[in-house]
């Protein structure tokens, strides 16, 4: 079974035909988890994964917006996530690569206190980083994030990092950009990390793989990522799906 462990099914590319989807996907066997960003992205999860089969979903507050919550938004959090498909805090993180966004200290200061909020109700974290390598995993380490374990989402650092995310327990999120030909230092690390280490994600509407590069993305693509990374593990498409299942199964616990 083939598990998305990153999606916005919320998005508006998707509301002409996510019954569609829905239907090919639990065909196939298909599963994935919503990450949300903002209120409007919580309320639209619930929804969501109470409507569709393959859906399950997360509750965060991505780092763009976090100049704009407080502590209220943690509890509606916390009450939203006692909903049994909801199995992680996500998307959350550092992005330091706009200038409009807010400032470094305190996106770290809502990365810590969304990472204490997983801890206390137990559930894994699904971590959002760009162009901010070295401060995530600072964070990580000193909030001692390893204790609710988790996703490190569209993994874009190098083999180097991946590893020290390795050896705290994390997983790395491989999606489409794993298949594009200019992406070889992803390509690297998909080598350098055991496939015990890798869960399958699509980021769609977004990052769709090649040939589709630049269309609206969706988890029917994922097999074109299996097919990559068994090609780069010198695996069989199988051996990849089903490890990378098991993998997506412990994290989320599903
Ligand atoms: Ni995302």
């Amino acid at each position: 079974m083939v598990i998305d462990t990153h999606a916005h099914y919320d998005d508006k590319r998707f509301e002409e035909d996510l019954d569609r989807i829905m239907c090919d996907m639990k065909a196939q066997g298909m599963i994935a988890v919503n990450a949300s960003i903002d209120r409007k992205s919580w309320e639209d999860t619930i929804r969501l994964i109470e409507t569709y089969e393959p859906l399950y979903g997360m509750l965060g507050i991505y780092p763009e917006y976090v100049a704009d919550y407080g502590d209220q938004d943690l509890d509606r959090i916390r009450e939203l996530a006692a909903h049994e498909r909801i199995v992680a805090i996500g998307e959350i993180g550092l992005d330091y690569h706009y200038e409009n966004h807010p400032d470094k200290e305190l996106q770290m200061e809502w990365f810590r206190k969304q990472i204490s909020l997983a801890k206390e109700l137990h559930l894994p974290i699904n971590v959002h980083s760009r162009d901010a390598a070295e401060d995530t995993l600072n964070v990580i380490r000193s909030e001692n994030a390893a204790e609710c374990g988790g996703i490190i989402h569209c993994f874009s650092s190098s083999p180097e990092i991946a590893l020290e995310y390795v050896k705290l327990g994390f997983y790395l999120g491989i999606g489409g950009v794993v298949t594009f030909s200019n992406a070889k230092k992803l390509k690297e690390v998909v080598k350098a990390i055991p496939i015990e280490n890798i869960v399958l994600e699509t980021d769609c509407p977004y990052l769709a793989p090649m040939p589709h590069r630049g269309e609206r993305n969706s988890s029917l693509y994922l097999p074109l990522v299996i097919e990559e990374i068994a090609g780069l593990k010198d695996m069989t498409v199988d051996e990849v799906e089903q490890i990378t299942e098991k993998n997506a199964r412990e994290v989320y616990r599903l």
